[in-house]
């Protein structure tokens, strides 16, 4: 009797062919690169087993740390030696036209009936010169996660601008410092030099109604509404939020939300199944938003789109099997697990339809749309350069948010930059 292995094996004989691979005829080892972010690991690690159950080979698990910057030095120096050392990689919705070369054509070697369950902008996003070199994962996009029972008790509304999110704030900070919170704080983010910033950066300039860099290339940082939103963010620094934040990740805005002390804090969807967990000390006290609006013409509420995708590397010994992995992981079942026990946002539009789903995520119905109109980074623009305009923009938010420089001036030198980096517009 045929196995499924052996029927999807004859599926892939087109595909073996042009990678003069042979069907794998015993069990292979696969080594996959998880990130680390909450309960990312042992998810990831979950599903592997499952996969690895099902289909007779083993799973080994790499970690990789926490701070999507520090991820991606370390898998461009693990691909650039060329080494074969792990198969599959979970990479960043911004890296499909950093790491293209050094990855898979998976177009080949996963159905195209499971390829056409995803949101066809994502598939879109990561198809490089007509090579889907990583399937959809999850979707991100910045939320904005408040305190329910503090915004009752303080007779606070969910804030629809970030004027009214500073101001909520600092009226819940003063009322629970003066009954003996001495650590609790307004609102926390993620102000780091790193990728985290220049998302939450893109999030108050996209709510002004402003922008990194234009349809046409060319940069657009320059403008009263990105001078605005900066002014207005570096004005949290300190007041409402801990100066400690500008060396935040997501997890250490996470660690002082959920120990209860912050009244806001500005996280994607992976926070709220933590948030709510069993041991959480606000299980039962969060809502979730989309982020406020700044102010003027072109206002708007705003997320980052964020997201993970799952590629197979070009110098795996085995990219027939790392594909299937890939297969499985990015599936219906294994994409509704990961959606009902960690909030991970499907890729799979047909999942949103889910009630099970739904029951354990309401915000992913009732925030449908920032999920589908969130502001992407300019990362297909700008190619294989985007981690360079990211340190750029990351790097000038970060002196603006310490002190070191005037909105204004650090705006216009960013914008001068890009412009050198890309010979005015032409990445
Ligand atoms: C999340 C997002 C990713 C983003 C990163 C920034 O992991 O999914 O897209 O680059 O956060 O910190």
């Amino acid at each position: 009797m045929a196995t499924a292995r052996s029927l999807r094996c004859a599926a892939f004989a087109a595909a073996l062919a042009t990678l003069g691979t042979a069907c794998p005829a015993a069990a292979v080892t696969i080594t996959l690169s998880c990130s680390a972010l909450g309960t990312e690991l042992e998810l990831c690690r979950e599903g592997a087993e499952a996969w690895a159950e099902a289909t007779g080979n083993t799973v080994e698990l790499v970690s990789t740390p926490n701070s999507a910057t520090d991820r991606l030095a370390l898998y461009q120096q693990m691909l650039a030696s060329g080494a074969s050392d792990i198969d599959v990689f979970v990479i960043d919705v911004i890296w499909p036209g950093i790491l293209e070369s050094h990855l898979v054509d998976l177009s080949g070697l996963v159905p195209q009936e499971d390829i056409d369950q995803h949101f066809p902008a994502i598939v879109d996003n990561n198809t490089v010169d007509g090579r889907l070199v990583a399937l959809p994962w999850f979707i991100d996009a910045g939320l904005l996660y408040y305190r329910t029972d503090l915004l009752d008790a303080y007779g606070q509304t969910v804030p629809q601008t970030w004027a009214e999110m500073a101001e909520a704030a600092a009226a819940i900070q003063e009322g629970e410092r003066a009954a003996g919170n001495a650590q609790f704080w307004g609102y926390v983010f993620q102000a780091s030099a790193y990728e985290g910033l220049t998302c939450n950066a893109l999030e108050w300039i996209d709510a002004y109604g402003g922008g990194l860099i234009g349809d046409d290339g060319r940069p657009t940082v320059d403008t009263p509404q990105a001078i605005a939103a900066l002014e207005e963010a570096a004005s949290w620094v300190g007041a409402i939020a801990p100066p400690g934040v500008l060396n935040y990740t997501e997890e250490e805005s996470r660690g002082v939300w959920q120990a209860g002390n912050a009244a806001f804090m500005r996280n994607w969807p992976y926070a709220w199944a933590l948030s709510q967990g069993e041991d959480s000390p606000i299980r039962g006290l969060v809502g979730v938003a989309a982020l406020p609006r700044g102010e003027g013409e072109g206002a708007g509420h705003t997320g980052a789109l964020g997201g993970a995708q799952l590629a197979v590397s070009r110098y795996s010994e085995h990219p027939v099997v790392a594909a299937d992995l890939v297969r499985y992981l990015a599936g219906y079942e294994e994409q509704k697990r990961r959606a009902i026990a960690g909030s991970f946002n499907p890729t799979i539009m047909a999942l949103y339809e889910d009630p099970e789903v739904l029951a354990a995520n309401p915000f992913f119905g009732e925030l449908f749309d920032t999920f589908t109109h969130a502001v992407a980074r300019p990362s297909r623009i700008t190619g294989a350069r985007y981690n360079e305009v990211s340190s750029a923009v990351f790097s000038a938010v970060h002196a603006v948010l310490s002190g070191e420089a005037a909105a204004a001036e650090a705006l216009a030198d960013l914008n001068a930059e890009l412009n050198r980096m890309s010979r005015g517009g032409r990445w």
